[in-house]
């Protein structure tokens, strides 16, 4: 059953308590918490604060999507407040490709630190979360299959992040593909979450790929009524 994780990038924050608990009404399966530290991406969302405003708010999972440059420091943060899901990219400690007018994107460039990246999936775990690995859209599917037999989720993303209301970038398809064909082949159970651009046009196509988490940042927020969003996603 495909999941929709409404982002709250795209929410009136003047009334997020109000808004949170709307998505929770309207049907939502999970809140996406998108955190961003204009290093790792253009733009400075919010933290650890907003973040529990949300999660009092309602009863729903949340994930924090952690677009940021050190997840190490913000890992126990995010745990302390109740997120389940602690994602975080494949691209830490890679390269930043400046894609001009003050916009960037981070690139794998030498190979991921692959102890790093273990020791953050095992202290997400350890800290009883949901360990889960994200990718840009530069970064090639077959470079996250190391990680795959200990990630809870695959996030792969559809926009560059920093964003909501960006175009949704048609080479996930492929990945999604790719991913679902890996965990069939090695009997796996990660979750496939897509990330960017998702609305009620794409949904159907993306969850016969394979994905079964949507997030939807301002398709849901801008829709006249979340519920019939909702369920027009689902059906
Ligand atoms: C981009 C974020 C996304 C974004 C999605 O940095 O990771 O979660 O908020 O928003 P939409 O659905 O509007 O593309
Ligand atoms: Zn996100």
């Amino acid at each position: 059953m495909l999941k929709i994780a409404p982002s709250i990038l795209a929410a009136d924050f003047g009334r997020l308590r109000e808004q949170v608990k709307q998505a929770e009404t309207a049907g939502a399966d999970m809140i996406h918490l998108d955190i961003i530290d204009g290093h790792f991406a253009p733009n400075i969302s919010f933290g650890k604060a907003i973040s529990k405003i949300s999660l009092d708010a309602c009863s729903l999972p949340h994930d924090a999507h952690l677009m940021v440059t050190e997840p190490e420091h913000y890992i126990d943060d995010f745990l302390e407040i109740g997120a389940q899901y602690i994602t975080f990219h494949l691209e830490i400690g890679g390269t930043k490709k400046d894609l001009g007018k003050n916009r960037w994107v981070y690139t794998i460039g030498d190979a991921p630190d692959r102890g790093r990246i273990m020791w953050l999936i095992s202290r997400i775990k350890e800290g009883g979360g949901k360990a889960g690995l994200t990718l840009n859209p530069p970064t090639e599917i077959e470079q996250a299959f190391p990680y795959l037999h200990n990630v809870d989720l695959l996030l792969l993303m559809s926009v560059n992040p920093g964003f909501s209301g960006q175009k949704f970038l048609d080479n996930v398809y492929r990945k999604i593909d790719l991913a679902a064909k890996f965990r069939q082949d090695n009997n796996l159970s990660f979750e496939i979450m897509v990330d960017g651009g998702v609305g009620l046009d794409n949904a159907a196509e993306l969850h016969k790929a394979g994905a079964d988490i949507l997030v939807s940042g301002s398709s849901f927020y801008k829709s006249p009524d979340y519920s019939e969003f909702i369920r027009k996603i689902k059906s």
